[in-house]
C-alpha cells in the first residue's frame, strides 16, 4: 500500500472537530435514552473507530454488540444494491432500545437492509447513528437520526473508512485524491 501522503488530497474533518462532535452526540444520546434499555450496535468495520469513541461519551448504561454485512459482488466504492448479513448479533434485541452505529451512509442500501432485518426481530425502538451522511449519493432513502457531519460526494477514508482495507487506523478523516492513487502498485 501507498503511504497515504501520497494520495491525501485534504483532511476533511480532524481530531479536534472529530473529538467535539462526538463529544456532543453522546450528551444528546444520553439525554434521550435516560429511560432505556439501550443497545448499540456497530456495524463492521467501518463503524468501529466511531463507535469505541462514542460509547464512552455515552453515561447512560448500555449494552454493545456487533454485525457485518456485505454488498453482493462489489467493493465498498460500488453502490451494491444487494447486501446480504455475513455475522449476526449474539445479543437478543427483542424489546430492547436498539441504536445503530455505522460510520457512513451513502447509497442508503446497507442500512436500509439492516433496518428492515432487525425489525423482524421486534426490538422496543430501532434508530440510527451515522458518523458521516453523503447524502448526495442516496439511493434508498433512510431515517437517520444522530449524523456527525455531512459531507460532500467525494470518497473519504480514516477513522474507520478503509482504502481497500487500509488506513482505518488513521486519526483524521480524509479526501482520497483519485489521481494519485494508484491501487495496483
Ligand atoms: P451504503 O452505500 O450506504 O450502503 O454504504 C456502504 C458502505 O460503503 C458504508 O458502510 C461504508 O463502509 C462504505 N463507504 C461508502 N462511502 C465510503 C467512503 O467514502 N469511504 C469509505 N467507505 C465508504
Ligand atoms: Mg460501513
Amino acid at each position: 500500500m501507498q503511504p497515504y501522503q501520497e494520495f491525501l488530497s485534504e483532511i476533511l474533518i480532524d481530531e479536534p472537530a472529530l473529538r467535539q462532535r462526538i463529544a456532543e452526540l453522546g450528551a444528546e444520546i444520553s439525554r434521550d435514552y435516560q429511560e432505556a434499555d439501550l443497545l448499540l450496535i456497530c456495524i463492521l468495520r467501518g463503524g468501529l473507530v466511531f463507535m469505541v469513541d462514542l460509547m464512552r461519551r455515552i453515561s447512560v448504561p448500555h449494552q454493545i454488540d456487533f454485525m457485518a454485512v456485505s454488498s453482493y459482488g462489489s467493493g465498498a466504492r460500488q453502490s451494491g444494491g444487494s447486501v446480504r448479513l455475513t455475522l449476526d448479533l449474539k445479543t437478543d434485541i427483542r424489546g430492547k432500545d436498539v441504536l445503530l452505529v455505522e460510520d457512513i451512509v451513502d447509497s442508503g442500501n446497507t442500512i436500509a437492509y439492516v433496518l428492515e432485518f432487525l425489525q423482524t426481530r421486534q426490538p422496543r425502538s430501532l434508530k440510527v447513528c451515522t458518523l458521516l451522511d453523503k447524502p448526495e449519493r442516496r439511493e434508498t432513502p433512510v431515517p437517520i437520526h444522530y449524523c456527525g457531519f455531512t459531507i460532500p460526494n467525494k470518497f473519504v477514508f480514516g477513522y474507520g473508512l478503509d482504502l481497500d482495507e487500509y488506513y482505518r487506523n488513521l486519526p483524521f478523516v480524509a479526501v482520497v485524491d483519485t489521481a494519485k492513487y494508484h491501487p495496483t502498485e
